[in-house]
This record gives C-alpha cells, structure tokens and sequence, in this order.
C-alpha cells in the first residue's frame, strides 16, 4: 500500500473522493466535479437517499466527462462535528468500500468544511491514518480464495494544497500506525504459531530499531522470585518469558522512564478453572496488553521519540495438566507478599503482579502504565465502547483519557477504594486472586494495587476492546485491534518528550 500527497485536481485516473455536507450542499471541487461530469453528482444525489450524514458513501461507477473510474460522494456530517476522528473514519470507510472491489487506486479531495474542526495538513495526514490503518490484513494462512481477500486498492492519494507539510505531520502517524499493525499481527496469530517464546523472538526484532531487548526465561524468573507468574505458566509445555524492552531517546539517558506493562497470555484455557468451550474461544488474544506494549515501542523508535520509555511483558500459557496450578495453591510473588490461587483463571492479575513489581523494582519508573484483557467482568460494564481506566493518580488518569479521546480509544474511569481491597482477605495467605460476585474488574484493579509502590500507576483493562467481531470495524478491519498503541504513544508524546 502506497500513500503519498499531492496538490488536488480532479483529472487523476482511479476513484476520487469528494466530501458533501449535510443537506446535500455541492461546493468546491465536487461542484467542481459535477460540472465535468454533466450534472451526475446531482441527478444521483436526487435518486438516492444519501443527505451528507458522516458515515454516507454514495459512489458512480464510470462517471462520464472525467477520467476517474468513480465518484465517491462522502458524507461530512454536521461542521462542528467534523474533527479528527471522523476524518479517518471517513476515510477508513471510503477504503473499505474499495478495498477488495477491483479499484486500484483513490485520490481523496476533501475539503474541511467551514467550521470544521480540522483542516489543511492535519486533515490530509487523518484521512491518510483512516486509510492506513483500514488497509490491514491479515491472510497469512488462507490456502483458499486468496484472491478475493487480497486487496486490489494499491494506492492512496490525498490532496492537499500544502503536500510537503502533510507529509511531515503523517510521518509520526506511519510509526504508530505500523505499531499498531504489529499489535494486531501478534493478536491475530493462533496460539498454537505463537508460544511465549516466539511472542519473545519478535520482540527481539525492535532491536534493528536500536530498542534494547532482554528476554528473561523460567530460570532467571525463578531467581528474581517471581513465584506468581511462575505458577500460571507451570501447566504448560511451553517456557514462560519476561520480555523487556527498553527506549532511550531522552536527551538525558539516565533519566527515569515511562514503564509500559502489558498481561501476554498467549493462550488462556483458565487452566484447572477450566473455561467452557465457548467462554475459551478468543482466548489466543489474551496476550492483547502485551502486543499494545510490543507495538508502543516499535512505534516509538520508528519516530525517535526523544523520551526514555521501558517495556515490561509478561508472557505465558495458562494450561491445565498434571504440574497445572491448582486451586487452593499459594504463591509467593517478587514483591514477597504471598496469595492464594483460588481460581486459576484469575491468572492475568498473577502474571500481573510480578511484571509490575520488577518494572518498578528494575527501573525506577516516572509513572506506570499496564494493559491487560484483565476481566470479562469489564464487558459487562463497558462493553466493546470504552476500555476500564483505573488510576492512583488523577494527572495521568486524565491524560490517558484525553489522548484516548484524540486517538478514537476511549476509556472511562472507574473507581479504587479500600472497600473494595477487603474482599481480597485470605484465610491462610497475604491475599487471594479472587474477589467476590460483584464489581470484579475493580476487585482485579485492586489486586494489581497492592504490587504498586508509590508510583504514579494506571491500569487499562482492555478485554472489550483489544478485538471485536462484527460492527466496530471501522478503522480496525480485522479481529485485533491493536487497541492501546495509538494512545500510549500519543501520552509519551505529548506529555513526556523532551
Ligand atoms: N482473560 C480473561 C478475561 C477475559 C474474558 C478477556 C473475556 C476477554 C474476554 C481473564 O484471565 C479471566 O479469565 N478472568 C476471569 C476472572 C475471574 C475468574 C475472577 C473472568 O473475567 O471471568
Ligand atoms: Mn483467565
Ligand atoms: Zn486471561
């Protein structure tokens, strides 16, 4: 896929793509376009129940008087409405229109209209993202109707009167949105391709990128005493790994850093609480958290981002067998405080725990952040609409939810408290891995809590957002997501660089 820039004209080959306000108003080039065309754009907008509404696609096949294969009217909604976010889903839905239709090739010509909220080469580097980031696919083990899944749209083009500033706003944005492809790549992949270990060997790729990256394996673990992660990955056949990652783009390389953690359960059978058949399938995207963090970083060092990020992931599989965990074991993590495994599905917390505390305990962090497909307890609340955001600090709560609104990732922040920490009591041990019936993505968030020193701390529960089948696929074509990459970058960005 090809993206470049260029001044608008409408005498370019392939489709072109014209923005219509609400009520139907024809301006500007799609007055323009009409005129060329004899008239079509108005006659099939009088045929049609298409009024300008964002989220509106009407297209002409074979227009006449132009050298354009289409026209695709692209509704721009109301003016105030018109900001970021909707320019890229403007775009990602004009791509997946075109995607796998036979067209090769799209010129974009929105103009913003008057009022709008974005406009010049930040519009054009957004319309650009939307296309982008809908053009993922992810057709490595299909043997069958390849050509039919295989895109024919090979290149996009976006008109803007200033080209070179476009291209200098979206070369940042092509670092996130390649993190956020190798995010979904690694969430996409089945469990059976992709062990801890091979999660681990493509992290180790980010080292080209001059990202530093030690793996940990069982041995070294067993040193550190990290007995909590240890236990969740004993039922498997495959070795647990800790993966750290570290960025020093800083101008200070010794200055203390942003610490990403991210849950990789590579697989989560619930080990010997062993889910339902139904309850286990997605299961391979439970290392979602991990991959947020893997694809951050990527992203980071693409960019040269002038910050000193580290990267912590957990990976394991929890399986039950023979030397499975059982329930009514108990565990003593890192940080020396001991739990009793009451649920072996309760294992993201377990891996969790000790991720955090080395994080911490290693690096001296600025402020932490971990991600985790953490509780299913977080779809009943949120459902695929926002992630769980949980925070011992208000300033970074905030910014996460500021740049999850900029990024289209928006969390909603839910509530700690000592109350909640009480069900965690344990009759022989310093805590179980299980609350109660009630409020069980908070009772989780407070499990995390107490692995948390004084650090700055935020916990993104992201198990109704990290893949979605179905309706949200407007920017995120397949299951995975990739949620997560766009806002941590978008938070080092513009709160901890420089
Ligand atoms: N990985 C799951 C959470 C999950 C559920 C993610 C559904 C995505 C979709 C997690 O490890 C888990 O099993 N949590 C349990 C916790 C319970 C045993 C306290 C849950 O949510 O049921
Ligand atoms: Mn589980
Ligand atoms: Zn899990």
């Amino acid at each position: 896929m090809q993206i470049r820039f260029q001044t608008p004209t409408l005498d370019g080959p392939g489709a072109i793509v014209v923005g219509i306000g609400e009520g139907n108003v024809l301006a500007g080039l799609a007055e323009r376009a009409d005129k060329l065309a004899g008239g079509a754009i108005r006659r099939a907008l009088s045929v049609s129940r298409f009024s300008g509404k964002a989220g509106q696609i009407l297209e002409l096949v074979a227009p006449a008087g132009l050298k354009a294969s289409r026209i695709l009217l692209a509704g721009l909604g109301k003016p105030e409405k018109f900001d970021a976010p909707a320019a890229e889903r403007l775009a990602a839905k004009v791509v997946g229109r075109l995607f796998t239709s036979g067209e090769k090739a799209v010129t974009f010509l929105i103009e913003a209209p008057k009022d709008a909220k974005i406009t010049g080469a930040a519009l054009a580097a957004r319309l650009a993202m939307g296309a982008r980031l809908r053009s993922y696919t992810f057709n490595a083990y299909r043997t069958k109707q390849r050509d039919e899944h295989e895109p024919t749209l090979k290149t996009i083009a976006v008109g803007t009167v200033n080209p070179s500033a476009a291209e200098r706003t979206f070369a940042p944005f092509q670092a996130v949105a390649d993190g956020v492809s190798f995010a979904r790549d690694l969430v996409n992949e089945p469990p059976n391709m992709l062990s801890p270990a091979e999660f681990a060997e493509r992290a180790k790729s980010l080292s080209k990128l001059g990202v530093r990256v030690r793996v940990l394996g069982e041995k070294e673990m067993k040193k550190l005493g990290m007995g909590a992660l240890l236990g969740v990955g004993q039922g498997s056949e495959r070795e647990s790994q800790l993966v750290v990652m570290q960025w020093n783009g800083a101008k200070r390389a010794e200055a203390a850093p942003v610490a990403l953690v991210g849950k990789g359960v590579c697989f989560d059978s619930g080990g010997l609480s062993l889910k339902t058949g139904a309850g286990m399938m997605g299961m391979k995207g439970d290392m979602g958290g991990a991959a947020a963090v893997v694809g951050t970083m990527q992203a980071l060092a693409t960019r040269k981002a002038r910050a000193n990020v580290v990267g912590v992931v957990g990976l394991v599989e929890n399986m039950p067998d023979g030397k499975a965990q059982r329930p009514d074991d108990v565990v003593k993590s890192m940080s020396g405080q001991t739990i009793e495994v009451l649920n072996t599905d309760a294992e993201g917390r377990l891996v969790l725990a000790d991720a955090l505390w080395y994080a911490q305990s290693q690096f001296k962090p600025k402020c932490v952040i971990d991600l985790a497909t953490l509780t299913g307890a977080i779809l009943v609340a949120l459902g695929h609409e926002h992630a769980g955001l949980f925070s011992n600090d208000d300033t970074l709560a905030e910014r996460l939810t500021q740049a999850g609104r900029e990024e289209g990732e928006a969390v909603w922040r839910l509530p700690l408290g000592d109350a909640y920490d009480k069900v965690l009591k344990s009759k022989i041990a310093d805590m179980k891995n299980i609350g109660g019936p009630q409020a069980g993505s908070i009772t989780a968030a407070q499990f995390l809590q107490r692995f948390v020193d004084k650090t700055p701390w935020a916990h993104l529960d992201i198990a109704g957002v990290a893949w979605q089948d179905g309706e949200h696929k407007e920017l995120a074509p397949s299951w995975a997501t990739g949620w997560g990459v766009r806002s941590l970058n978008r938070v080092i960005a513009d709160h901890y660089e420089r």
